[in-house]
């Protein structure tokens, strides 16, 4: 049970402390973990970045940014007066690696005052091209400590390839230990994907079915609504593929297909999950022509609005070969899943901000029923809403009341809404206390990160080498370029879509 009892003291050192995700996301979790009673007795929380700040001027920084992005709203004075006071800034720059040694004093004197079992993250919430220079400075000044005493947190992109994840895994490798090191995928963190491990190994009924005899295919979509906004610089560098299959993703698609694990242990779920990688077929140019889809949206209009194409945002090339939408079809060569298809697709600007998995089950091996009794017939499909819905559907036929026997498909509903009355935390709560537990369960390990890039590149490749003509391809607030629907057609299936409230 997670409970701030057997936290040990703590000192979070968080990089890039002035920046946009510790706005909206790290120090909204923090103060939350805060205010649930969740941190512990002892904390610092320093922020770092190359501003000089004073600490009253970091901490309205990210009050700010604490009012504006927190689940739990704008902050309760007491609530934030108590936080605010575990909260001081440093500057530190990189390139002037000395102002480390100032870093290096202040964490001393705190753990000089909280003790011998005082732990320190790092949090390395930059530009990726600091990950290696902000790692080096810290074994320089010696301030990567050991396995007990000291993690280091790093952002996705974890690498922009299967060479640079070498890289960066080596180099970190050779100053923290690999039990250190917490390579974050936000969407471990969500409650709903939690749920699909608890879902699938605490019921015994779903397992006798999960598998190749029983199952159709699956689908993974994940889809949003929003543009890449003021990220293009980022995101012209990244694309779909880098941004989300590679990480969250796969990590969705190893939940559904990985074997059943023997204990929750961190290193035997991930064990698992990577066999999964593993198990994947590889792509051959053949499969990049018929498997692979990409595309990039065009100007139109989202709720009353006139968007710009993704070609004309801010900070993205006017020729840019970048994809803001995949869809891919993946197959897992094991005896579990031999011959069933995983398609999964992911984009901006498409119609609707919604992730979803779909597991369509196979069709009854014999119709005992009239065809007029069946006109609404649909396989059966288990339903893993993941947002903004929070969910699990089953899809099963039933008699529609009435004299005649007329069948159609209904749904068993599990929906947190209904059934919890508590908030569930944001994943980066859930997430940040997990480090400090030195829990590595939701994390992922450094052979994770390179079997999803292995598996991936040749994609990469082949659509980094060959510009697409057709892009851009599909319109703003569509469900992205047709070929995406061919894609599934092609095999007598369709995307799965849930409807939106007004849809209903
Ligand atoms: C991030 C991607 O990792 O995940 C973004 O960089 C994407 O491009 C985001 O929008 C989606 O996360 P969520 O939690 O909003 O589904």
């Amino acid at each position: 049970m997670k409970t701030s009892q057997c936290l040990n003291p703590t000192i979070f050192v968080i990089f890039g402390g002035t920046g946009d995700l510790n706005m909206r996301k790290l120090a909204p979790a923090l103060y939350n973990l805060q205010a649930d009673g969740f941190m512990p007795k002892d904390y610092a929380i320093i922020g770092t970045a190359r501003s000089k700040l004073t600490d009253a001027q970091f901490r309205d920084t990210i009050q700010a940014g604490v009012n504006q992005f927190s689940r739990s709203g704008k902050v309760k004075k007491e609530k934030w007066d108590k936080f605010a006071e575990h909260v001081s800034y440093n500057a530190v720059d990189v390139s002037a690696p000395d102002t480390f040694a100032v870093l290096k004093t202040n964490i001393e004197k705190i753990k000089a005052e909280f003790g011998p079992k005082t732990q320190v993250i790092y949090y390395l919430a930059v530009a990726p091209n600091l990950f290696p220079l902000i790692a080096q400075c810290l074994e320089k000044y010696d301030l990567a400590g050991d396995e007990e005493s000291c993690r280091i947190v790093i952002e996705k992109p974890f690498g922009r390839d299967l060479e640079t994840a070498k890289a960066l895994n080596k180099l970190l490798t050779g100053i923290f230990t690999e039990k250190q090191i917490y390579r974050i995928d936000h969407y471990l963190g969500k409650e709903t994907v939690q749920n699909i491990m608890a879902f699938r190994f605490a019921n015994s009924f779903l397992e006798p079915l999960w598998n190749r005899t029983y199952i159709d295919h699956v689908q993974i979509s994940v889809t949003e609504q929003l543009g890449v906004g003021d990220r293009g610089g980022y995101y012209d560098g990244a694309g779909a593929m880098r941004d989300m299959i590679q990480n969250h993703i796969l990590q969705l698609l190893c939940l559904i297909g990985m074997e059943t694990p023997i204990n929750f242990e961190a290193d035997e779920i991930r064990n698992k999950k990577v066999d999964v990688l593993k198990a994947m077929r590889p792509f051959g140019p053949e499969d990049i022509r018929f498997s692979t889809v990409r595309g990039q949206y065009s100007k139109g209009w989202v709720e009353g609005k006139e968007v710009p194409g993704y070609r004309s945002e801010k900070d993205v090339a006017a020729d840019s070969n970048t994809e803001t939408f995949a869809a891919i079809k993946f197959f897992v060569d094991n005896w579990r899943w031999q011959g069933i298809p995983f398609y999964v697709r992911t984009g901006k600007r498409l119609y609707q901000t919604s992730s979803l998995i779909s597991i369509q089950f196979k069709d009854v091996p014999h119709q005992v029923f009239p065809a007029g009794v069946t006109e609404h017939w649909q396989q059966n499909r288990l339903i893993i809403s993941i947002q903004p819905e929070m969910s699990i559907r089953l899809q099963v036929q039933a008699k529609r009341p009435g004299l005649d026997m007329v069948l159609n498909p209904v749904d068993m509903v599990f929906d947190y809404k209904g059934t919890y009355s508590a908030q569930a935390p944001e994943a980066y709560e859930t997430l940040l206390l997990d480090v400090m537990l030195a829990d590595q369960t939701q994390f992922m390990r450094a052979d994770q990160v390179e079997s999803a890039w292995e598996l991936l590149m040749p994609v990469v490749n082949a659509w980094e080498t060959k510009k697409s003509l057709s892009f851009p391809n599909y319109h703003a607030d569509s469900w992205g370029p047709e070929d995406a629907e061919a894609l599934i057609a092609r095999d007598g299936f369709h995307w799965f879509t849930l409807p939106l409230k007004n849809e209903d």
